[in-house]
């Protein structure tokens, strides 16, 4: 019988985020485009026989620099995907959950969307419940709008609140780095200053659309192309809460990067290099400036949650 299971998670980066007005039931109308980066969350579920559910983290650079404390108890992702999981299928077991943590906490990767992806791949081989990817899916959606992303993984196209999904067809690699800063930005205070923006009739706000030069970027394998067309429409309201943002944004650029962002609702800045060599330039510049708290590369597109060992 299986007692172990680890099973890990991407963490993300929008190449292309446009954001509706705000609906009636807070979320925002989304079109965006997804890339799965190869930064991990794994995620370790042993087996409890006491119906009691367990949370410990390792303690890594992601973590120890985070200002942003994570939850232990019931209300971390990882726990209610778990829980989720024996909800659905009848399971009364309990289990031990133990995350490593590499993607930025708080930091626009959606590292906690990742940990409950890891989660539920994890559970539900550990309970063997016979789970389908798409009832995965599902139960993804409910804990939160990145969640079915980290599970499927790739490049996708999201709408709605993100969580539709349809693959993108890409070629080739493309290499990311990835500044993170220590002090975190919410995803919901983002989204509330990209609403005071509007209402203060700082912005206009259409129904949101995928960009066409994405998509053909992608298609050709062209990160030149990909690097000039990348955009965010939450960015302004992510440098109005952090403006020192801008300052590694530009440093980014002035090593030469294709294109530098804020990834999703920040605080992360994500700039694309040429090659892998080229990332590492503009890594090591941005750590020469001293304008973010870590710089790390990572490549994608990868694959989406999935189980990497199993035993006793
Ligand atoms: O779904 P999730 O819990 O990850 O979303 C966190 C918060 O981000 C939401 O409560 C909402 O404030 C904001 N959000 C949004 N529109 C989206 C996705 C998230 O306003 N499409």
């Amino acid at each position: 019988m299986t007692t172990k299971v680890q099973a890990r998670a991407p963490g993300k980066v929008n190449l292309h985020l446009a954001v509706g007005e705000r609906r009636e039931d807070g979320y925002h109308p989304l079109a965006t485009i997804f890339q799965a980066v190869g930064v991990w969350e794994t995620v370790t579920a042993s087996a409890r026989d006491d119906g009691e559910y367990v949370l410990t983290l390792d303690t890594t650079p992601a973590v120890a620099s985070s200002a942003h404390p994570i939850p232990l108890d019931d209300t971390n992702l990882a726990v209610r995907a778990a829980r989720m999981v024996a909800g659905r299928y009848g399971i009364s077991d309990g289990v031990d959950l133990r995350i490593k943590k590499d993607v930025p906490v708080a930091g626009g990767m959606a590292g906690g969307s990742a940990d409950a992806a890891a989660a539920l791949v994890a559970c539900a081989h550990l309970w063997e419940v016979g789970a389908t990817r798409d009832e995965l899916m599902e139960l993804g959606a409910a804990l939160g709008a990145d969640v079915p992303f980290a599970l499927l993984g790739h490049t996708a196209v999201g709408v709605d609140r993100g969580d539709e999904l349809s693959p993108a067809m890409t070629r080739g690699e493309f290499h990311w780095v990835f500044a993170t800063s220590s002090k975190g930005l919410s995803t919901p205070t983002v989204f509330a200053e990209f609403d005071r923006q509007v209402d203060a009739g700082h912005r206009a706000v259409t129904e949101p659309q995928i960009d066409g030069n994405v998509m053909r970027a992608l298609m050709a394998g062209d990160a030149h192309a990909l690097g000039a067309s990348l955009s965010n429409d939450l960015q302004s309201a992510a440098l109005a809460l952090a403006p020192y943002l801008q300052l590694t944004i530009d440093a980014a650029l002035e090593a030469d990067a294709l294109g530098a962002i804020i990834s999703g609702s920040g605080p992360t800045v994500a700039a694309l290099g040429r090659s892998r060599q080229h990332a590492l330039a503009i890594a090591a510049h941005i750590s020469a400036v001293d304008v973010a708290n870590s710089v790390f590369t990572a490549s994608g597109p990868v694959a989406g949650a999935s189980v990497i060992s199993s035993g006793h």
